[in-house]
């Protein structure tokens, strides 16, 4: 029997096949089951993909059981404490991190690509003015491609890195207009003097008629956060981009999938989720009835923030975020936000309760990052925003992992058909 094998044997024809093995650096193996519909006849059947690996990547290592966490090898708490966000983004695509003069070529080519296409500012017009901001996002980002055809050939790996810098360089410039647009102030330019976070700060909260200087708590803050959100493993929307770009999308249409599948409240939506339902709970006496309706399967609420499909363990990302949370809310004079309060509570009173503790159900990364983003004066429906710009870092670096790929193939996955047999038309005064 060849060692890195699995034996599958078909107790119901006898027929027994050998399935080779994939070794992994770290993690769980793989077992290769290519040749399984075509030597058995039989699909794997796995909705949900609980145990299925979908590619091979070099990008991030998640264990859900020790609560574990890596960019390229590097755990995420050095990077937190060490690192900046262009810096993990320039580690991400291209696998090092950056000598002094790289980062700073890296960091200019970014910022020199802040800007939009003039004709781009008459889209945000074209959007009612209480426009989700995701939804103008997916609708901007999707159009890109309209406007850098120089950079859509995806066999060529020079547009593959310019389009790589454009779309991590312009979502902050997309997203701060897509606020601005939703408040009725004007877009504001790009600032190249300012860091990729500052410039955020910037072309959302300064107005033409007075100076604005960036707290360095929040531009610190919001770095981090935006660090702790570049990449995550084969999550969703990560998956959605891979998806998109198997089929030799453009960069631009992959991201804008990737947002699209982002804003859902089981994903980064839940950041906004998290908020809207620290407010609708509002006191430490209503969590006890908020709790019974999570833990009632008959009642579609979910605690917000909770939960995670790897991690069954304190989400190593949400531990990080919580610790800060207590030191940028009390520098920007928020200690006592009476949401974060009742935040504390609610995780305490969760976690000591058998239903949590039997499900592994820990605060997640966006537990705690909308109240941040609320200290900031970052607008609820934004957070996901916020997400999408630090998380644009990973898609483009899966992206990009991927379509270099030599023998890279479209993905289509099969189904378990549960529908009517074979019938024959009935016309209708028969039927
Ligand atoms: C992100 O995949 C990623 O990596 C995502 C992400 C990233 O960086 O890309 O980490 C970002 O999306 C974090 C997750 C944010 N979403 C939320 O906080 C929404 C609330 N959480 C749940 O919707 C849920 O926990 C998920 C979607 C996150 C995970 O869903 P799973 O893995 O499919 O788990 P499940 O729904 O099968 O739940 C298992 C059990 C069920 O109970 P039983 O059927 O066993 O009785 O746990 C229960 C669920 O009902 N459960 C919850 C719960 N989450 C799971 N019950 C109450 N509240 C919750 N939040």
């Amino acid at each position: 029997m060849p060692e890195d094998t699995v034996t599958v044997i078909d107790n119901r024809t006898g027929r027994q096949i050998e399935l080779p093995v994939r070794t992994a650096t770290m993690g769980p193996d793989a077992v290769d089951i290519g040749r399984f519909f075509r030597e058995l006849g039989y699909f794997t059947y796995d909705p949900g993909f609980l145990s299925t690996a979908s590619c091979h990547s070099k990008l991030t290592y998640l264990d859900g059981k020790q609560g574990m966490l890596m960019y390229r090898g590097y755990p995420i708490e050095q990077l937190a404490e060490h690192s900046s966000f262009i810096e993990v983004a320039h580690l991400m695509l291209y696998g090092e991190l950056p000598k002094r003069q790289q980062l700073e070529d890296f960091n200019s080519i970014i910022t020199h690509h802040s800007m939009l296409n003039e004709a781009l500012k008459s889209f945000f017009r074209g959007f009612y003015h209480d426009a989700h901001p995701m939804a103008i996002m997916v609708g901007v980002v999707g159009s890109l491609s309209a406007f850098y055809h120089d950079s859509t050939d995806i066999s060529n790996p020079v547009h593959r890195e310019i389009a790589a810098h454009r779309l991590i360089a312009k979502m902050p410039s997309i997203a701060a207009a897509s606020y601005k647009h939703s408040i009725g102030e004007p877009q504001v330019y790009p600032d190249n003097s300012l860091s990729y976070v500052g410039n955020l700060l910037h072309m959302m909260f300064s107005v033409p008629c007075e100076k604005f200087e960036a707290d360095p708590v929040a531009e610190k803050a919001l770095d981090l956060i935006f660090i702790l959100h570049i990449d995550h493993e084969q999550n969703a929307s990560t998956s959605t981009v891979r998806l998109a770009g198997s089929s030799g999308a453009n960069p631009f249409a992959c991201i804008a999938s990737g947002i699209a599948a982002l804003w859902g409240p089981a994903h980064g939506g839940a950041n906004e989720a998290v908020l809207s339902m620290l407010e609708k709970i509002g006191d430490v006496k209503n969590i006890p009835a908020y709790l019974a309706r999570a833990k009632d399967r008959d009642d579609p609420f979910r605690l917000m923030g909770f939960g995670h499909r790897v991690y069954k363990n304190y989400d190593p990302r949400a531990r990080i975020i919580r610790e800060m949370c207590h030191e940028v809310l009390a520098k920007l004079g928020n200690e006592n936000d009476p949401l974060f309060e009742l935040a504390l509570k609610l995780e305490e009173i969760a976690l000591s309760d058998d239903y949590f503790i039997e499900r592994k159900l820990y605060p997640n990364v966006d537990f705690y990052s909308g109240l941040i983003y609320k200290a900031l004066g970052i607008p609820t429906n934004m957070f996901t925003v916020m997400f999408s710009i630090a998380r644009t870092v990973g898609w483009v670096a899966q992206w990009m992992e991927m379509i270099s790929e030599k023998n890279q193939r479209i993905g289509r996955p099969r189904q378990l058909y549960v529908g009517e047999t074979r019938r024959d038309y009935v016309p209708i005064d028969q039927r």
